[in-house]
């Protein structure tokens, strides 16, 4: 039988006396001598009940309440009067008035106040995460989290996707972290690699001719854990075949703009806008810019090149080099020597030596208005093209990032962020956008490694093209970026051996160690592989980013934490010698022991 005829947020238009039942916990209970209140929670929300003085039995089990104590109440609804009303309610124009209260069971006082609104340590939140969850802005993000995870299954059972599932226990994966590893009873001295993404299944199930191919999966990656990065999270993985990058990504912005519009209701441009890599990097000094804000890192090598001043002038110069400007526009007076120092140390830690600035007191005196240590190395004329260049204003400040490309980018591009942040710049937008153009591969301490993964499709199909310029290949790949977050990121894939080959061949893997790790797909390659391609989303980024939260751990049921441990499992956990034997495994003597 089922205890509620109603959750109490659907308690909200029904007809005044209605007969209901509700059941949940007791997040609040005020005495007011002759009169009881209890709000009563569950996972929909909270509403008012009214417990009577002249209710003999009720009022005495409403008494021994305390919060937390699980409750089922049956009651009829009665309008609150107008000048009772609680606009901060969904439930507050009405309350329950109790005709008996059931306790189903007591509560020992909660580690956590779920009716508190004062910070509670993430560690406790965690060790305690049922208690976390209870409270009504955590249970209404899982609530989305569910619609949203629907709609997507909606949409891509609509165009004919197949949801299919592939194994957990499995090969290493290399999407670029580091392997789980699960070692085998059976197979004694041997290990299953967790997986990091399904991405060579989902390739082998198009070899298998299913053709559209979607999951929501949970891949699992050994890598330093950031706000949007756990060791397991969850993607929306999807694969097809016969369908070209336009398709593709046709296809998918239209299932974003299609739950924006569900969901919250707002309009995502169409089509999103696209911008190559290169441009991304240099503009905005990163592979996913946040195009909230509207301040590009402007390019004045030209403009430094003869200055008289080393430290521009040699990058400037310099092939490898740059010097580029940020525009705080309106933040010459903001911004004190005390906040210039702070973003000095904030961009060291890029690798930058130091942080230049101008503050433009009066733009139409030229190089008179402007004050900055640096202003004596400038020319009239140089300044005068500086301030035309960054579109300079009277009330501007401009900040300089000058050394090789990569430190300047990385820099400025970090700067730019944080800058947004301080002076509350991220307009309440929301800007998506494809990043397309990829380099196929970039070097890592003169080795190269993919961008992506090393079955994406280079733009140069033929191997000596490819092997005479790794580094100047672009691939068939593509980011979704929204509000500076990657959320999604795929590709079209190699469809054939010998390219394969090629790609593992430009990226030091010897032909044994390609068929030791990969051989099952090179040979699948072999008969008859469609050409494919896809894309995966970060789920708990989407839904991070759709309910405005901070991290991801605010949106996944139980996180880890920043050392990637369960506070309320306490795992990674110890295991018996009897369960490592069984395994074949002898752990080491820690050198203290
Ligand atoms: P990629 O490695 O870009 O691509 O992953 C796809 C998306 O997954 C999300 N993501 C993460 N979210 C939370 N925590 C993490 N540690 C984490 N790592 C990645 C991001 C990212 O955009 N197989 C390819 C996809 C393909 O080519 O189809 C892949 O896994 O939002
Ligand atoms: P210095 O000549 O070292 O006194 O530096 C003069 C100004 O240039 C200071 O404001 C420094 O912060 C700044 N500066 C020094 N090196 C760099 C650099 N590589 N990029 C940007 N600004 C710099």
């Amino acid at each position: 039988m089922m205890m509620r005829s109603h959750y109490c947020a659907d308690l909200v238009g029904l007809p005044e006396t209605s007969e209901v039942a509700i059941a949940g916990w007791v997040h609040r209970r005020r005495d007011l001598g002759g009169l009881i209140f209890l709000q009563i929670r569950d996972r929909s929300g909270i509403v008012q009940v009214t417990i009577e003085p002249d209710q003999g039995d009720v009022f005495e089990a409403a008494d021994e309440l305390r919060s937390e104590y699980v409750v089922l109440v049956k009651g009829n609804i009665r309008n609150r009067p107008e000048n009772m009303v609680n606009q901060d309610m969904v439930t507050g124009a009405i309350e329950v008035v109790a005709s008996s209260i059931e306790c189903l069971n007591k509560s020992e006082t909660p580690a956590i106040l779920i009716d508190g609104h004062e910070d509670v340590a993430e560690e406790t939140r965690l060790k305690y995460r049922y208690l976390d969850l209870r409270r009504p802005e955590m249970a209404k993000k899982f609530l989305f989290r569910t619609k949203l995870t629907s709609a997507l299954r909606r949409y891509l059972d609509a165009e004919g996707f197949l949801d299919m599932e592939t194994p957990i226990l499995t090969k290493a994966t290399p999407e670029g972290a580091r392997d789980y590893l699960v070692p085998s009873r059976t197979h004694k001295g041997s290990f299953f690699a967790l997986p990091q993404s399904p991405q060579l299944f989902k390739q082998l199930l198009m070899m298998s001719g299913f053709d559209r191919y979607y999951q929501v999966v949970r891949c699992f990656r050994d890598e330093d854990l950031r706000a949007d990065r756990q060791p397991e999270f969850t993607q929306l993985d999807i694969e097809t075949s016969f369908m070209d990058e336009e398709g593709i990504m046709g296809l998918m912005e239209n299932m974003i703009r299609s739950v924006f519009k569900e969901m919250l209701d707002v309009e995502l441009p169409n089509p999103f806008p696209r911008m190559p890599y290169s441009q991304a990097m240099e503009k905005y000094g990163s592979d996913k810019p946040d195009l909230r804000v509207d301040m590009p890192i402007h390019t004045v090598d030209d403009i430094m090149q003869s200055v008289d001043f080393k430290v521009f002038s040699g990058p400037a110069n310099d092939t490898e080099g740059r010097v580029g400007v940020l525009n705080l526009k309106g933040g010459a007076e903001q911004v004190s020597r005390k906040k210039i120092d702070e973003y000095t140390k904030f961009v060291g830690v890029y690798g930058a030596k130091g942080l230049a600035f101008i503050k433009v007191n009066d733009r139409a005196a030229g190089i008179e208005g402007l004050q900055s240590p640096i202003v004596k190395f400038l020319t009239p004329d140089v300044a005068e093209q500086l301030l035309e260049r960054v579109g300079a204003e009277t009330g501007d400040i401009l900040f300089f990032g000058s050394d090789n490309s990569r430190v300047v980018a990385d820099a400025l591009g970090a700067l730019r962020l944080k800058l947004a942040n301080d002076f509350e710049l991220l307009s309440n937008q929301w800007k998506p956008l494809w990043v397309v153009d990829f380099p196929m591969f970039e070097e890592d301490d003169g080795q190269l490694q993919a961008l992506h993964h090393p079955f994406t499709s280079p733009k140069e199909l033929d191997p000596e093209a490819l092997k005479a310029n790794p580094t100047g290949t672009l691939s068939r790949a593509y980011d979704m970026v929204l509000n500076g977050c990657e959320v999604g990121g795929g590709s079209t894939r190699i469809h054939n051996t010998d390219l394969q080959q090629t790609i593992f061949e430009i990226l030091g893997i010897s032909e044994t160690e390609a068929r030791e790790k990969f051989g099952f797909l090179l040979d699948a390659l072999k008969f008859g592989c469609p050409p494919h391609g896809g894309i995966a989303f970060g789920l708990d980024r989407l839904v991070m980013l759709m309910v405005g939260a901070s991290s991801i751990r605010d949106v996944i049921t139980f996180p880890k934490t920043t050392t990637a441990a369960c506070p309320l499992t306490e795992a990674p956990a110890k295991v018996s010698d009897a369960q490592l034997s069984e395994l074949g495994i002898e752990l080491k003597k820690k050198s203290a022991e």
